[in-house]
């Protein structure tokens, strides 16, 4: 698909690896949305950095794995822009709890914000995504059969979750519009400035290229499955190397 004014929403978007979509799917001339929850100072910057630049790009507020605010996001999107062409569901977040300690609460919260969030917004976006449209989905190692890690058992489930709805549904809007994920690694985001220099080496070990992973590089993997035309209901792994074992 050729990105040049083309509508790309990136959830959770205001730093991190949406962030780096964001300028990425810029750089080709798609007009961007980006979003997020809390941060609305971050998202705005980000989308002025966007402007600066030379790009399109637009912020707007809402909580994804939220009904309400899902459709109040793409209603407005509409209004301003027409219809999403390509929709990344990168909003997600993980939280560690031991199993034993986990409550209902923390549960539906991951659920809601790693699974609900890509659910509701694909529903909403196929509904008025033009033919040749494209959803690209963020899942994680931790969604993968038993990599998923003790400790961060909701987060796991939510992201083998997200991989299951990505097949099928690329099955169910076929042909129309292609639907595909990212499985990252570990990434180089904020959270591994806040990681002990022991934890980071034994992260490191296990990887097999010996490199964490950059947002950029993951922004890359999601514009080639907004691009690829002959892809999709394809879960890509981007990890160095991680799921495949070591030693
Ligand atoms: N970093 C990694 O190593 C890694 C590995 C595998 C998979 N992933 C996946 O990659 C995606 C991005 O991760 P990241 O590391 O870049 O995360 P991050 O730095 O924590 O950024 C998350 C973004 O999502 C937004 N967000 C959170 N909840 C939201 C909600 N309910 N509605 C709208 N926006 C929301 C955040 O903004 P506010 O907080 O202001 O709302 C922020 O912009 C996630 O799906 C994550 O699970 C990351």
């Amino acid at each position: 698909m050729v990105l040049r004014d083309k509508v790309v929403l990136v959830t959770g978007s205001s730093r991190g690896i949406g962030r780096a979509a964001g300028d990425a799917f810029a750089t080709r001339g798609s007009i961007v949305v980006l979003n997020s929850r809390a941060d609305v100072a971050a998202g705005e910057q980000a989308a002025h950095a966007i402007a600066e630049r030379g790009g399109t790009a637009d912020y707007l507020q809402a909580d994804v794995s939220d009904q309400d605010d899902v459709n109040r996001l793409f209603d407005e999107i509409e209004r301003r822009y027409g219809p999403v062409d390509i929709l990344v569901n990168n909003a997600g977040r993980t939280e560690s709890m031991p199993i034993l300690e986990s409550t209902a609460e923390h549960w539906r919260h991951m659920l809601n914000v790693n699974l609900m969030s890509t659910v509701l917004c694909s529903i909403r976006a196929a509904r008025t995504m033009p033919a040749g449209g494209a959803i690209i989905n963020t899942s994680s190692i931790r969604g993968f059969d038993a990599n998923g890690r003790e400790g961060v058992m909701a987060y796991s489930a939510a992201k083998a979750a997200v991989n299951n709805f990505t097949r099928t549904l690329a099955k169910e809007l076929a042909p129309t519009i292609r639907v595909n994920a990212v499985a990252p690694g570990f990434v180089a985001t904020s959270y591994m400035d806040r990681v002990e220099e022991p934890l980071r080496q034994s992260w490191l070990d296990n990887i097999p290229l010996r490199e964490f992973i950059t947002p950029e590089q993951i922004a890359e993997a999601y514009v080639y499955l907004a691009e690829a035309p002959y892809v999709t209901g394809t879960i890509l792994t981007a990890d160095a190397g991680f799921t495949l074992g070591h030693g």
